[in-house]
């Protein structure tokens, strides 16, 4: 069992409303201690545990996680299926504990109809969608799993949305702005993210949330996504806490638009 969570160190209102992370490194942690890749995703889903009970005892309002991207159905068959069976596990094994906390589940990506376009397995998509529906109405944190994700490919399917909802005259084409587009993505409702966050020294989005990033700050750590400790994910949350976002204002007028009430 993990730890519980250090306290937080600051004052829970300077939290990220929203924090998206892309969990990345869990294959090079693996091989680097000569252990195979799907050893790695294990290790990793335990990370994914801890980072979850965390985010609960501080007060995060929405967590995402980058989970299983389009392009990495692209990986060999071999390490897809343990990611798949490592899905259906986190499911099956974490479902109590996310009803406990008051967690609601959501995902992003993949279509969970049972007779959707999704590309997950039924095996893993008929448990996932029950606890979504059985989250739904918790209040406690937001967690929002990318499966099956890509943003680009989330926005071409707004495009197509859109694109139908002309021809079917229930839209014109002058009402196509942002709102517009932000409607036909998959969670309209949720907030952007305030703050990204990548493990494993790359810098980079990988197809995450490009839409929704927009305004986001960015930070990256070096450590493997199984080892990320709860000093170093308070240390980037704190680091947060400490910039000034500004959305395209000068910083006089973003402070005074924060000063209003
Ligand atoms: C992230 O770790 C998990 C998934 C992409 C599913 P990786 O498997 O990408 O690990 P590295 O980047 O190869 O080390
Ligand atoms: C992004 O990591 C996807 C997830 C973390 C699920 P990747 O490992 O797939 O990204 P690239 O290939 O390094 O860009
Ligand atoms: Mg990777």
């Amino acid at each position: 069992m993990s730890a519980a969570a250090p306290p937080l160190p600051f004052e829970a209102s300077r939290l990220p409303a929203h924090l998206a992370v892309i969990m990345d490194g869990n294959g090079r942690w693996a091989e680097a201690r000569g252990l195979p890749r799907a050893a790695g995703h294990r290790a990793g889903t335990e990370g994914v545990n801890r980072v979850v009970r965390w985010c609960r005892e501080w007060g995060l309002r929405h967590l995402t996680l980058y989970a299983f991207s389009e392009q990495n159905w692209g990986r060999p068959e071999e390490e897809v299926g343990a990611l798949m069976s490592l899905l259906a596990e986190y499911v099956r094994e974490q479902r109590a504990e996310i009803l406990a906390r008051r967690i609601r589940l959501r995902v992003i990506g993949d279509d969970l109809a049972p007779n959707g376009a999704g590309r997950l397995p039924g095996w893993v998509r008929a448990p996932l969608r029950a606890l979504v529906e059985e989250s739904a109405r918790n209040e406690g944190m937001t967690l929002t799993l990318a499966l099956s994700y890509g943003g680009r490919e989330e926005l071409a399917r707004a495009a197509r949305l859109l694109a139908e909802d002309v021809a079917a005259g229930r839209l014109r084409p002058e009402e196509v702005g942002e709102g517009a587009v932000r409607a036909r993505l998959y969670a309209p409702d949720l907030p952007d993210p305030d703050l990204v966050l990548r493990t494993s020294g790359e810098r980079r989005l990988s197809n995450f949330l490009l839409w929704q990033s927009a305004y986001a700050e960015l930070c990256f750590l070096d450590c493997a996504w199984p080892e990320l400790t709860a000093e170093e994910l308070l240390a980037a949350l704190q680091q947060f806490a400490a910039r000034e976002r500004r959305f395209g204002l000068t910083g006089a007028q973003a402070r005074a638009a924060r000063a209003a009430p």
